[in-house]
This record gives C-alpha cells, structure tokens and sequence, in this order.
C-alpha cells in the first residue's frame, strides 16, 4: 500500500514509486509531508525516514515495523498524528543528502537516518544542527567523534561485536556436540568460508573478527579456506559460494555469514552442486532464514531486532519532538547511543509459535 499525498522529499515521485516492487509489506507513508500545513495547535509530528536502500531484508523490515508502530502510537494516543516520510538512499550518498536537505527545508521535526557511507556524517549532521534538527542515527554506525558533534545526535543498533560473538558461539556449540558430522576431515581444525557484508560497514567488520574469535578464545584451531564481501546480498553470495565449491568441494566445514541472506544464498549454491552441506551460520532471523533453521540447512542464526530498533526510534523520535528528556523513554548509554540486545535462534530454541519478525522478501 502506498499513500502518497504531499511528500517530505520531492524526489519520491509516486510513480517510481509504483516501480519499486518493494513487496507489499513496506509501506511507503507519504501523508501530508514534513510541513506541517493544519495550523497551528496540533499535535503532528513529521519525521523524515532516510534508507540506504529499500533493497535490503533486513532494512525494508525496520521501515515496515516503524510504519506499523507509528500507526499504532496514533491509535492510541488522542489526536495524534505521526506522518512518516520514508525516502529511498538507493546506495548513494549524494542522493541521499539531497533528500535529507529536502526533508529539513520542508520542517521535519526529527530525522531517522540509514546513512549510505558511515563516513559521510559530520557534513549532514552540521546541517541539521543548523535547522535545530535532531538526527536518529540507525543500523549503520557514524563514527563516535561524529555523534558527540552536537548533543542532539543518537544511535539506535545492536552492538556488532556482540552478533558476532553470539554467531561463532552457535557454531562453537554445534561443533563439539556434533564434532563426527562436522570435522570432515577428521584433523579437529575447523576449516571455514567466511561471507562478509558491505566493506566498511562495522557489522560486517566486527561479525567477522567476533565470529571466530570465539572458536579461538575456546581453543579450538582454525584454518580460513576463503573470506569475501557478497555486500549483504543473497544472490551474489550463491555465485561466491559456487567459486568456492569449485576450488574447496567439501573441504569446506563451517560457512559464517554476516546476515542470512548471504546464508541463504550460499546454502543455495551448496545445494545446486549437490553436495552435502556444512555447518552455516548467518545473522537477522529473518522469515526465510527462521525457515531454514526449521528445516535443518541453516544451523542458527542471531536475532537482530528489527522490531526493537524501530520502536527505540519512534520513542525517541516522539520525545525529541515533543521537548522531552529522551532519557526519560530509552535507555542511552553516553547520552547518545541505545543498544538493543542481539540473541542466538537454533532449532532448539526455535519456538513453534515463533512471530516470524522479518517479512519473507529477500535481496534477489
Ligand atoms: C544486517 C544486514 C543488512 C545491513 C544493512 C546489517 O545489520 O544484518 O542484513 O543488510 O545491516 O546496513
Ligand atoms: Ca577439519
């Protein structure tokens, strides 16, 4: 569903819109914009949403769950009325900022930004201090220095040393109890494949190094047979995992990933080959990779809260614009940042009842 009516960001025509196939959860909320234009007196509140990409599982579910949060703050709360302005970053940095100038020049009251480069933050956030502005900053981490530029600035993630921590974990329990299945080669070495995210991003560089810092800190050896990005991305994770397949075989034990549709991807190129498959690991929990972990081809996989992260935002979002002490709604660490706990999801733990927490759509 996509209402559009007056837009935040000018650049989000609607019948681009149309086009975006964005799967019929995301919904596209363009209500009556960030102007407030009823008068004065009433209880508004217009946040611009800025995304790297709707291309993305795990991001186009934080969308989905703020959209459907705001909704529910509205229902009961009096004459409330949140108009979310969602614009789509589609990975580049230039025309994301153009949509955060659109988003301040129309009179947003709070920003949700996605940034598209984590190094990019100072320029956008002196702009909204300048516009009194206050930025949520979420899932791709600015540097610390530009989050304490101004008071006004917040983070909203999980901690990406954590995931990856609680990942290698998962693979540390499933290995001892089930050394004979996985150790293939018998040499107590866990040989692995790593898929990493995007470059850069400090999820993909933490999970990586916290991932099998674990197996190593519990002293188990381990032997890296091949690391490479697929960017967050299923489909160029099936053509990596298919490289590797030619040149290891079987020889490949373990398979972290950094989310789980590059899990998804490679447990795809695992099968088409027709071998065997290895111990896989992603991180997200989304639909299709709760799915697997039911039916056995991915081994576990490490909650990341999109649901969490949304309703962190909208709190802060409602406290900002309305004058009150964010302290008061969230708990912030440093005055800046709150953290939402990852948690681990193996068929054990797997509820039958389990709410599926990310919608079924994936990247290609
Ligand atoms: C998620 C990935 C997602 C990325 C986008 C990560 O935290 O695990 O699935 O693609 O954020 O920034
Ligand atoms: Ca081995």
């Amino acid at each position: 569903m996509i209402r559009t009516t007056r837009s935040c960001s000018s650049r989000l025509r609607p019948s681009r819109l149309a086009g975006l196939a964005l799967g019929a959860a995301l919904l596209l909320t363009l209500a009556a914009g960030c102007r407030s234009d009823s008068g004065s007196g009433d209880s508004t509140i217009r946040v611009g949403v800025a995304l790297y990409t709707q291309d993305d599982t795990f991001i186009s579910a934080v969308a989905q769950e703020l959209e459907r949060l705001a909704r529910e703050a509205e229902g009961g709360a009096g004459d409330l009325k949140i108009n979310l302005s969602v614009a789509d970053g589609r990975s580049n940095q230039t025309t994301q900022m153009d949509q955060i100038d659109q988003f301040i020049s129309r009179g947003c009251d709070v920003l949700c930004i996605n940034i598209v480069d984590r190094t990019a933050a100072a320029v956008l956030i002196d702009k909204a201090e300048e516009a009194g502005v206050p930025v949520i900053f979420f899932n791709r981490q600015p540097v610390a220095e530009d989050i304490r530029r101004w008071e006004q600035i917040y983070y909203v993630g999980a901690r990406a040393e954590e995931g990856g921590a609680l990942q290698g974990q998962l693979v540390l329990e499933a290995w001892r109890s089930g050394r004979e299945r996985w150790d293939r080669n018998g040499d107590g070495v866990v040989q692995y494949a790593m898929l990493e995210g995007e470059p850069g991003h400090q999820d993909a560089l933490l999970r990586t190094e916290y991932s099998v810092k674990a197996l190593t800190d519990a002293g188990l050896a381990v032997e890296k047979l091949a690391s490479d990005t697929a960017n967050w991305n299923r489909g160029q994770a099936e053509a990596k995992m298919k490289q590797w397949l030619e040149e290891f075989g079987e020889e490949i034990e373990v398979v972290f990933s950094n989310n789980d549709d590059m899990a998804l991807g490679a447990i795809d190129a695992i099968r088409e080959a027709g071998l065997a498959l290895p111990l896989v690991v992603g991180v997200d929990a989304t639909a299709p990779a709760l799915e697997a972990v039911a039916a056995g081809t991915l081994q576990g996989t490490v909650l990341n809260d999109a649901q969490g992260i949304a309703g962190a935002m909208l709190e802060l979002a409602l406290a900002l614009s309305s004058g009150r002490d964010p302290a008061e709604v969230v708990a912030l660490e440093d005055g800046h940042y709150v953290w939402l706990p990852y948690r681990q999801i193996t068929r054990e733990t797997l509820e039958p009842s389990e709410s599926l927490p990310l919608p079924s759509r994936t990247k290609n």
